[in-house]
């Protein structure tokens, strides 16, 4: 039976993954995009190229050949609207990029997303829905916790441990060991020197704190 894809989330990473999705190693020649699942219908605008948005999130009811793959970059919303989805049966496909890197001993879990020179390193633990953008790197023994975005040219590095729903801005940096709280955000070319707390938001080399949230208040 060859399989119908949908991509959850159709703003420009879902366009970017739309763009690579069969150079990757878990796409098979016979696998067709149905196309992008959005809560917004005109997310696509006038770009005909990239096929069409079927029907919002929360409307989608998954068929035995259906498969989704996760083009959201806010790690709240990509886990909550991913676990949803989970719960009323739906299967996710991990979106591998035939350039990205997984060593030895390594575990991914679930509808994790490799873009283009992703790198894995050694015995390290991604959970599931965890996205590293093109050039990200996680050193060898890490911990990714569910739903993390890493983006481009993220550096977590050795024995870093990342709970769930952290946010990495472009080109930041955690340096070895360190801890990162739950849903806590890494600002674009900042550094983490030392433990970040939950909910906090960081900037800078090394980095500092900019604000805390509550656990109700949303993350950037
Ligand atoms: C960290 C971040 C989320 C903060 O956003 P914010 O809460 O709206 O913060 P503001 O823009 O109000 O900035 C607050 C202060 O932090 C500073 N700041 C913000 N981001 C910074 C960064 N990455 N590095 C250094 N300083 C930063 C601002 O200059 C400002 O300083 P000031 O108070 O002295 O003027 C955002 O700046 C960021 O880096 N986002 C990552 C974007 C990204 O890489 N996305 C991936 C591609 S989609």
């Amino acid at each position: 039976m060859s399989r119908r894809i949908f991509i959850l989330g159709a703003g420009g990473f879902g366009r970017e993954l739309f763009a690579w999705l069969y150079e990757s190693t878990s796409c098979r020649p016979d696998d067709h995009v149905a196309g992008f699942l959005d809560s917004n219908p005109d997310a696509l605008g006038h770009r005909s190229d990239y096929g069409r948005i079927v029907g919002a999130p929360e409307d989608f009811r998954p068929a035995p050949e259906d498969y989704l793959v996760c083009a959201i970059g806010s790690p709240e919303a990509k886990l909550r609207l991913c676990r949803e989805l989970q719960r009323k049966g739906a299967k996710f496909l991990s979106l591998i990029h035939r350039t990205a890197f997984v060593g030895a001993s390594s575990r991914l879990g679930d509808g994790v997303v490799l873009c283009q020179g992703a790198v894995v390193t050694s015995n390290v633990a991604l959970g599931s829905f965890v996205t590293l953008n093109v050039h990200a790197s996680v050193g060898h023994d890490a911990i990714v916790g569910d739903g993390c975005t890493l983006s481009a040219h993220c550096d977590v590095t050795g024995r870093a441990s990342l709970k769930e729903g952290v946010f990495l801005g472009s080109h930041a940096t955690v340096l070895p060991g360190v801890r990162v709280g739950e849903y806590a955000v890494v600002g674009a070319a900042s550094a983490a020197f030392r433990t970040v707390k939950p909910r906090t938001t960081v900037v800078g080399v090394p980095a500092r704190v900019i604000s805390e949230r509550a656990a109700n208040q949303s993350q950037k």
